[in-house]
């Protein structure tokens, strides 16, 4: 196992026990963008959500640059996951046709859907300052990640 499983196996695990009980909608996704700055800060320049919220996307707890406050659905990286309720790994934002640039120094991204009974009702969004910087590894733990979020916001 390398260093970013590792760094993920832990977080999962202890994300688990930090939103154990806690069903209030803003702890629970301010501390889970929090906790994922914090353990790959390195490597992601922005982490946070955007939840479904009157017929769009509107930001949610976040750690980084500001960004973009409100995306339709279908547009740009988040709004297409949502439409397609799948993750969606960018290797270079630049070759992503719609892609909302929130910040110049963005190079790549990831998002993966929140979903409740198949529906989605928010995205995990991360951007990295490097180019190609998520995987299958990160699309793996970060869905693990998003099933937390939402048991423990939906119950
Ligand atoms: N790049 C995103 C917008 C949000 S920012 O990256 C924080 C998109 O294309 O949907």
């Amino acid at each position: 196992m390398n260093d970013r499983e590792e760094r993920y196996k832990l977080l999962v695990s202890q994300l688990s026990a930090l939103l154990e009980g806690e069903h209030d909608s803003m702890p629970v996704l301010a501390n889970t963008a929090a906790a994922l700055y914090d353990a790959f800060k390195e490597r992601f320049l922005w982490t946070g959500f955007y939840m479904v919220s009157g017929g769009e996307l509107v930001l949610g707890p976040f750690q980084g640059p500001v960004a973009c406050m409100h995306i339709t659905r279908g547009k740009g990286v988040c709004g297409t996951c949502w439409a397609e309720g799948r993750t969606i790994i960018v290797p270079d934002v630049n070759e992503f046709h719609g892609h909302i640039a929130c910040s110049s120094e963005s190079r790549s991204e990831i998002v993966v859907p929140v979903r409740k009974k198949g529906v989605v009702t928010g995205v995990i969004d991360i951007d990295s300052q490097s180019f190609g910087a998520f995987d299958a590894t990160d699309a793996h733990y970060l869905e693990q990640i998003a099933d937390i979020v939402a048991r423990q916001l939906y119950d």
